[in-house]
């Protein structure tokens, strides 16, 4: 590489793609605000003067390095922090592959190899949810779904498909106050919510439905939500089913949640953004046995699959509903009469520029191939259930709480309050001085663990008591790895205890 500024940064980014801190380096190298500006004031402050002067380009490579050294390693092993974790280094090339031809996913006109590779990939995403025939066309021109910046976002885009499917006048006359309502477990992600405001449905539209103690929806309980709803003079609009909730991993029943979709003429969006990626391992894909039956399903390769941010495919049962929502027929980039136009892709989305998140999954799905994205997930899986039985095992040290798939959520119990139930329906049943005690200990194993720089694992509230969440997102996760996490948290909890005894 040559000596210019751009080739400097990006020897640095290929090294650390290539060789990413793992073993005994660090995780994180904690600074604070007012530590993180003094490093940077010694090579390129952080901020900007209200005349912002240019800077010699080895200021800037030093101000590189020093971004390099005080961000989180998220492809370090021992990051368990949270549903995403290191790339997959293909992705990370293939992202600025992609980036280096910078152009917009709207048009074949400016994106003609991507666009292919969108038709592709979601066909073959389609196949594998049972969206489309196994012998349907591998390179349709119109592909059954669109790639979106996000899970919030395809949320946003199922409840606009759902309400033109409902309300076809909408989109031109605007809301007009009807109360539609949404319907998620309680349990489910907030991007329902959100998704909901922006719609201008409101939050009070969204109907929380109780989960079972794992977390996963209760089919009885949607059919009473949908009942009572109706009976108040609402009108159901949408489904969403959890497949893999972000803190327990709890996958909704899909063919009992279509039941009841199917009986009130509702649609069903299948929130798959954790665990659609299930769907990759033979093992595995039956959590999301009936997604086929959905009209709509997100799933994040962001986050199982190791694409870089943000990789997400929503799959659209009716794929002509999207040209139907979205199209506004803009004549200076849509213009019918030019070359291959039935194939642009900006008129079946809110977006107009679109950043080709296909390339680094395309690239990525080929060199692995469908053994290696399932070996992946059964990797990850495995490495879980290693984890499941260290607690199992630890003769009341750990206390499971809840968790399947590639999570373990947990508790640390220090010895003289061994054992100690801490299933979500006997945490309630603690005393208040247990309560406080148990509640206190994983942010402070957390703190621990952030100022060593040994590991990042997340930590939640359960029942309203604090507890650890083992996530296994990455291949890079070993059974060493994980026995090294549970024996720091072992470690840290015993001196925590020590001190606080
Ligand atoms: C179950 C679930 N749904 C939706 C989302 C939101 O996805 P995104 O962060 O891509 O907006 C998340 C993110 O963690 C999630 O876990």
């Amino acid at each position: 590489m040559g000596d210019e500024l751009e080739a400097r940064i990006a020897e640095r980014a290929l090294a650390y793609v290539v060789d990413p801190p793992r073993g005994d380096d660090p995780v994180i190298e904690l600074a604070s605000p007012a530590e993180l500006r003094k490093v940077f004031d010694a090579s390129v402050p952080l901020e900007f003067d209200s005349v912002a002067t240019a800077h010699h380009d080895d200021a800037i490579v030093e101000a590189v390095d020093s971004v390099i050294r005080y961000s989180v390693h998220t492809s370090h092993p021992r990051f368990v922090n949270q549903n995403f974790a290191g790339p997959d280094p293909v992705s990370v090339a293939g992202d600025f592959l992609g980036a280096a031809l910078n152009t917009t996913g709207a048009t074949f006109e400016a994106a003609p190899v991507f666009t292919l590779m969108e038709s592709a990939v979601l066909a073959k995403l389609g196949r594998i949810a049972g969206y489309v025939a196994a012998d349907s066309d591998p390179l349709p021109t119109v592909p059954p779904g669109l790639f979106c910046p996000g899970g919030s976002t395809a949320t946003l885009y199922a409840l606009q498909l759902a309400r033109q499917r409902l309300r076809p006048d909408v989109n031109t006359t605007g809301a007009t106050g009807e109360k539609l309502t949404v319907f998620v477990s309680d349990s489910g992600h907030y991007a329902a919510s959100k998704s909901a405001a922006l719609l201008g449905l409101g939050t009070d539209a969204v109907i929380k439905v109780e989960s079972d103690d794992a977390g996963a929806m209760i089919p009885d309980a949607l059919g009473d939500a949908l009942t009572a709803s109706k009976a108040a003079g609402q009108v159901p609009l949408a489904i969403i089913a959890t497949s893999g909730t972000t803190v327990t991993s709890a996958f909704d029943d899909l063919h009992a949640l279509a039941d009841h979709a199917e009986a009130h003429g509702v649609w069903l969006h299948v929130d798959g953004c954790y665990g659609g990626s299930a769907l990759f391992s033979p093992t595995e894909r039956h959590r999301l046995d009936g997604v086929e039956r959905s009209d709509s399903f997100v799933w994040n390769l962001h986050k199982m699959m190791g694409m870089t941010q943000q990789c997400t495919a929503l799959l659209v049962k009716e794929p002509s509903r999207l040209a139907e929502c979205f199209a506004l027929r803009a004549d200076y980039l849509f213009q019918p009469d030019k070359l291959h136009a039935e194939y642009d892709s900006g008129d079946r989305t809110f977006q107009c520029a679109r950043r080709v998140d296909v390339l680094k999954l395309w690239l990525a799905w080929k060199h692995h191939g469908d053994t290696g994205f399932a070996a992946r997930i059964d990797h990850a899986v495995a490495m879980a259930q290693r984890g499941a039985a260290r607690v199992a095992s630890s003769d009341g040290e750990f206390a499971h709480v809840t968790g399947t798939f590639t999570n373990v959520v947990f508790g640390w119990i220090p010895p003289e309050l061994r054992p100690t139930n801490l299933t979500p329906l006997s945490i309630p049943t603690l005393s208040a001085e247990t309560h406080a005690t148990l509640h206190a200990i994983p942010p402070r194993i957390k703190r621990r663990m952030q100022q060593e720089g040994s590991a990042m694992m997340g930590f939640q509230p359960i029942a309203g008591l604090n507890t650890f969440r083992l996530l296994v997102m990455s291949p890079t996760v070993g059974p060493d790895d994980i026995d090294s996490l549970f024996d720091q948290i072992s470690e840290y909890g015993m001196s925590i205890s020590a001190i606080t005894s």
